[in-house]
């Protein structure tokens, strides 16, 4: 790709961005959040036009204006959010997805017998009758490399795909991508998760504001030099300098029930858990265990069908979401579109949300523009929210800025336990390093936080005792120190023996 711009309105997404990959390599796109990798690849695959620069596939110049070009010259993308028919079986769903005169791909039988050959080459274990619904994230995937190499894909986009996946689901589309890169099929993987990066790629381009800053042979690279690179500044170590835990319990849930969402095996039974003031709670699981239900529990969001709900001493079982906010909760969202911020809504809207009201930003039932813009901009101020204004709709941002945005208003509206929910989910290294910091924090000013997250990394780097979340139970709690990253992967697939 040579010298490729898109602009969208003000923003220059790409700005003469070069990139090139070779057949045969695992070529990591890294950058931070709104640097600028979606939007290359999606002009690669057709979704979206450039407005100047050029293609060459194979040293040909291209003309790719819709996905279909791309498929013909043999270029496949995985999206992060995949766009397979839920009912239907993964055979069905890889027929639809193909033109059928590529392959005569018409009946069944047929499709079948193609899948079972494609997934047995590369590792790519699906069951073709299986509904797609039933099937965990990891194995969508699958089918969606699936789909993807049976229109004879010879390039392969993965934009973000580990974001959804466990560590051993992880660890298994790493050797897929081994077995495609060995048969000579270029992979073009976007993460923000830079032990990935030094792990699979072979090599590594650095986007940083719509530009390539650089290109660097992964076995010739170290992390930092990457983060230097993508942030333009190295990250310190967080200094971490602990006060120990009061006695004192902030929040406590006993002997908690409650049914599951539509379609989970995550009913929560029997969760019983405290967490002092000074001290971060995090609960290690592999999405789906019932994280979900016990943020909802929580923050009010959802009934439990037994048990108590203690904040500060105080019963609050059946208090609905404001009442508990009331008590002194922040609360950052695992999903923050619905629940954190009003897409439409201004910058300076969603940073007072749900506190429009307080007396601190309204004086006789008026609302303070002055007091609450100001209080916008010193939120965008401190946690570095890009934007161009702060009244253009949040929704308008780049992911990592809509979080920080979230992130800021919850830890600075008055509060003394943080519930924090995937609080780094799609953020790159800089942004994700800036949000733990600020936890870490909040722990050290003596607030008590309940940190819930799939992402291991992160449950080791803040929090001082670990609980194992496994099927809508707590399966094991200990002090950090006391698990190791192996067994801690272990307990959340739920294999207590051997460990
Ligand atoms: N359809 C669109 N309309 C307006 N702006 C857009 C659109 N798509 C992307 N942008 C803007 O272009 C820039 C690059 O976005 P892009 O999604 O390519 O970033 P990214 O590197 O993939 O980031 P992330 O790591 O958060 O996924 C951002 O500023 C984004 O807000
Ligand atoms: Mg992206």
């Amino acid at each position: 790709m040579e010298s490729i711009t898109k602009r969208f309105g003000n923003v220059v997404a790409n700005d003469a961005e070069d990139f090139d990959a070779s057949p045969g390599e695992i070529h990591c796109l890294l950058g931070e959040n709104g640097a600028g990798k979606s939007t290359l690849m999606r002009i690669l695959f057709g979704l979206c036009r450039a407005d100047s620069g050029l293609i060459y596939v194979n040293g040909e110049p291209a003309a790719i204006s819709c996905p279909r070009d791309a498929i013909a010259l043999g270029i496949g993308m995985v999206h992060q959010h995949f766009m397979l028919a839920e009912r239907l079986t993964v055979a069905e769903n890889i027929i639809a997805g193909c033109e059928p005169r590529i392959h005569g791909l018409l009946d069944y039988g047929r499709a079948r017998e193609e899948i079972l050959k494609v997934s047995h080459r590369y590792g790519l274990t699906v069951n073709p009758d299986a509904v797609v619904e039933e099937i965990s994230v990891g194995q969508q995937q699958r089918v969606e490399i699936i789909k993807a190499l049976m229109r004879g894909a010879r390039v392969l986009i993965l934009d973000e795909p580990t974001a959804v996946l466990t560590p051993p689901e992880v660890d298994e589309l790493f050797s897929v991508m081994r077995a495609l890169r060995a048969s000579g099929t270029t992979i073009i993987f976007i993460t923000h998760k830079l032990k990935e990066t030094m792990e699979i790629s072979d090599r590594v381009t650095v986007l940083r504001d719509g530009r390539t800053v650089g290109v660097v042979n992964t076995a010739d690279a170290t992390s930092d030099q990457l983060v230097e690179m993508m942030v333009g500044r190295s990250l310190p170590i967080h200094d971490d300098q602990r006060i120990p835990a009061h006695e004192m319990i902030a929040l406590e849930l006993k002997d908690i029930s409650a049914a599951g969402r539509r379609g989970s095996r995550a009913r929560l039974s029997g969760v019983d858990l405290a967490v002092r003031r000074g001290e971060i709670l995090g609960i290690a699981g592999v999405d789906g265990n019932g994280q979900l239900e016990l943020e909802e529990v929580v923050t009010g969001l959802r009934r439990p069908s037994q048990g108590r709900l203690i904040i500060d001493g105080q019963d609050v079982t059946g208090f609905d979401t404001r009442r508990i906010r009331d008590k002194g909760v922040a609360y950052i969202p695992s999903d923050r579109l619905r629940r954190g911020m009003v897409s439409s809504f201004s910058l300076t809207r969603n940073s007072v949300l749900g506190m429009q009201h307080s007396a601190y930003f309204s004086s006789r039932g008026v609302i303070q523009e002055d007091v609450v813009r100001e209080h916008a901009e010193s939120i965008i101020d401190l946690y570095d929210v890009r934007s161009e204004s702060i009244d253009q709709p949040i929704g308008s941002l780049s992911g990592g800025n809509q979080q920080k945005l979230v992130v800021g208003r919850e830890l600075t509206r008055p509060h003394s336990i943080v519930i924090a929910a995937q609080p780094t989910r799609g953020l790159d290294v800089g942004a994700t390093h800036y949000i733990r910091e600020q936890i870490l924090a909040s722990r050290n000013r003596g607030k008590a936080v309940l940190l819930i997250s799939a992402e291991l990394d992160e449950i080791f780097e803040l929090s001082d005792r670990i609980a194992v979340m496994y099927e809508g139970q707590i399966i094991d709690m200990r002090r950090a120190s006391q698990y190791t990253e192996q067994e801690l992967g272990l307990l959340m697939t739920g294999q207590r023996n051997g460990v």
